[in-house]
């Protein structure tokens, strides 16, 4: 049997192309940028298995541009970038790559909450511009963490784990989310709440739920006026999630006290405004990037792929269905 063709959008850690290499001829982008439209179509055009990123639009288009596909695996656990009931109708099985970055996204919501509320960046920047006076009572005076509020929009991997992670702080958690977590509540005594209550109770809310047309602006200007102008909004889930222009407002006006954000409407755009805000700490879509998840999520998408090339189920495979038509 020939070797399957696939086609990796950009270079991942070394140990996910290596083991792809094992069993495929492996083609991947040279040099370290996202594909323009045009690149990406050329380049998945008449391979066996794509691996893509969340950056390349999988859309009816593009899997024009590929009918031979037998597989698709996203070097993500968000796969809003992917038109899955296009890919499912033509018999394409997609995969994610969940749990190996839990806890390095759960951990970078944390570095943002702390560093919202603490004003480390705002106060760095100060030190760098060799601004600072000394020592002041009403410097720098941020919001307390522990004994607070956490919010939890979202209670899935991620949510839960930023919300167990709260433990050695002693904070009250309540969470949003349409299933029960009995474990949220056994392990917290954490509270399910209407939307509406979320936002008026939390003093930290932090967003971890996928992005779909559910989803898109759950946070605007009318949900950061239901918000304590105390509070902090923490974003490592997906920009379009919140209203970014309409938080650019909130923060200037007082609505809310701060925000930690990871990801953007428009990446890589921030709205207008919003990087010159003090009261706003910006990452750059970090939130899985630590040395071991970066690799992990090579290894998993590697091995979801070669399942796939297979014809076997992929142990991520977010579209199931397609197993069930007998179409691979
Ligand atoms: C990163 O944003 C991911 O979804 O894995
Ligand atoms: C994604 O991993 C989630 O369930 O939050």
């Amino acid at each position: 049997m020939p070797r399957p063709r696939v086609y990796v959008t950009r270079r991942i850690p070394r140990p996910g192309i290596d083991l792809l290499a094992k069993t495929c001829d492996v083609e991947v982008n040279p040099d370290d940028r996202p594909l323009s439209r045009e690149e990406l179509l050329d380049n998945i055009a008449g391979r066996d298995g794509v691996l893509c990123l969340l950056t390349d639009r999988m859309d009816a288009r593009a899997f024009d541009a590929c009918p031979g596909l037998k597989g698709l695996a996203n070097y993500a656990v968000g796969y809003d970038n992917i038109d899955v009931a296009e890919a499912t109708k033509r018999g394409v099985p997609i995969s994610n790559t969940p749990d190996v970055l839990t806890d390095a996204t759960a951990e970078m919501a944390w570095a943002l909450l702390f560093a919202a509320a603490r004003r480390v960046v705002e106060s760095d920047r100060v030190m760098r511009a060799g601004a600072w006076k000394g020592w002041g009572p009403l410097q720098f005076v941020g919001g307390d963490v522990g004994g607070a509020v956490l919010g939890i929009a979202g209670a899935g991997r991620i949510g839960t784990a930023m919300a167990l992670k709260s433990r050695g702080f002693g904070m009250k958690v309540l969470y949003f989310d349409r299933v029960r977590s009995e474990r949220l509540e056994k392990e917290l005594g954490a509270r399910q709440v209407e939307f509406d209550d979320l936002l008026a109770e939390s003093d930290y809310i932090s967003i971890h739920c996928p992005l779909n047309e559910q989803t898109r602006h759950l946070f605007g200007r009318e949900q950061f006026a239901k918000m304590k102008t105390s509070a902090y909004l923490i974003n490592t889930a997906r920009g379009p999630i919140i209203n970014e222009a309409e938080l650019v407002e909130a923060l200037r006006s007082g609505a809310i006290a701060g925000a930690g954000l990871d990801v953007y409407e428009f990446e890589p755009e921030t709205a207008g405004g919003l990087a010159a805000l003090d009261n706003v700490v910006l990452a750059a879509h970090t939130g899985s990037a630590t040395r071991s998840s970066r690799t992990n999520m090579a290894l998993k998408a590697a091995s979801n792929l070669i399942a796939m090339l297979n014809g076997d189920q992929a142990p991520d495979c977010v579209n199931p269905d397609v197993y069930r038509g007998g179409r691979v």
